[in-house]
């Protein structure tokens, strides 16, 4: 089975499972269709959305700091978890490139596109930057450089994107990312903290409907790709936030009884009028759940960076 044929499969088994349970559920990590990604930039870009801003605020605060942590004189591999638009990635380049620190840039990433297009902007700007991008699934890429890379390297996840799974995917993703470290190696990665609730609900339903289209994409999606028939107006994006678990999730809500046929997978669905589908969970955090994390994937942390609106944090961890 090639990679695309065994993608395919997964994603048919996984929404047979998920339409016919009850409750309805499908993964946000098929909202990301080139339609989805384009979405989310859009959020990112709101002022709602106050991850991106916090999280650039932290790179634009420590960029000195951090330079003076991972640089050494053997040099280093800055390896990046999903390219994304480098625009926080961008403040740290600056920092390094500016003095003249020996590293190479190693964004990965599973979209080839995503990638030149990424390492065109930053040559086209930094035309002396060593960057070296690698295509494929994170802990296969991984893998292959902790097997030939003698260099010290710093991972990095940037963007909560560990929120997007439950505790026992994160701890599983954090020990993958453990398994590839040296004891030289670190770990800086981005979890967004708990705070006022409505600071996080208003994040997540924003008033321009942006994060409703993202959250529908998934519907538009099953409709394009499994000839599916989603009258994807009626389902109406819903968002709640529990500050006790620190779990935000969000649901699709079928406001109107509904019958589905998805034809490529000859499966046919009802809905109830308010039945819902959970979509995604995005998992806000504090130091002792990310401690307990980290302890769980033998991990531990070296060091706390944290916005100045104390909305944000990015760890840096070590092999224990
Ligand atoms: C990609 N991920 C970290 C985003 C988040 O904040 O959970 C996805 C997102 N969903 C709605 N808005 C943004």
């Amino acid at each position: 089975m090639t990679k695309q044929e065994s993608f395919q499969q997964e994603f048919e088994d996984h929404v047979r499972k998920g339409l016919t349970s009850s409750p309805k559920f499908l993964s946000s990590k098929y909202i990301y269709d080139d339609k989805g990604d384009a979405l989310f930039q859009q959020i990112m870009a709101l002022p709602e959305y106050y991850l991106t801003n916090a999280e650039y605020n932290i790179m634009e605060r420590y960029a000195p700091d951090l330079r003076k942590r991972f640089g050494n004189d053997k040099g280093f591999d800055l390896i990046e978890l999903g390219a994304g638009d480098g625009k926080k990635t961008k403040v740290l380049l600056s920092e390094l490139i500016n003095h003249q620190t020996n590293f190479t840039y190693i964004p990965i990433d599973i979209s080839q596109h995503a990638l030149d297009d990424l390492a065109e902007r930053l040559t086209a700007e930094w035309p002396e930057l060593e960057i070296q991008p690698e295509q494929g699934t994170y802990f296969k890429v991984l893998k292959e450089l902790s097997s030939y890379n003698a260099r010290p390297k710093v991972i990095m996840v940037l963007g909560s994107n560990i929120g997007n799974l439950k505790h026992e995917a994160a701890i599983q993703f954090l020990h993958e990312i453990q398994e590839s470290m040296s004891p030289a190696d670190l770990l800086f990665m981005g979890f967004d903290q708990k705070k006022d609730p409505l600071t996080i609900q208003t994040a997540y339903a924003d008033p321009t409907g942006v994060t409703q289209e993202f959250n529908r994409n998934l519907l538009h999606r099953l409709n394009r790709e499994f000839g599916a028939d989603f009258p994807v107006e009626i389902f109406e994006h819903w968002e709640a936030y529990d500050p006790e678990s620190g779990t935000a999730k969000s649901y699709l809500i079928a406001t109107k009884a509904c019958k589905v046929r998805l034809e490529k997978l000859n499966l046919n669905i009802d809905f109830r009028q308010w039945e819902t589908i959970h979509t995604e969970i995005s998992q806000k955090y504090d130091d002792p759940t990310v401690e307990w994390l980290a302890e769980q994937a033998s991990l531990e942390i070296e060091e706390i960076f944290e916005d100045s609106d104390h909305l944000f944090k990015d760890y840096l961890f070590r092999k224990q």
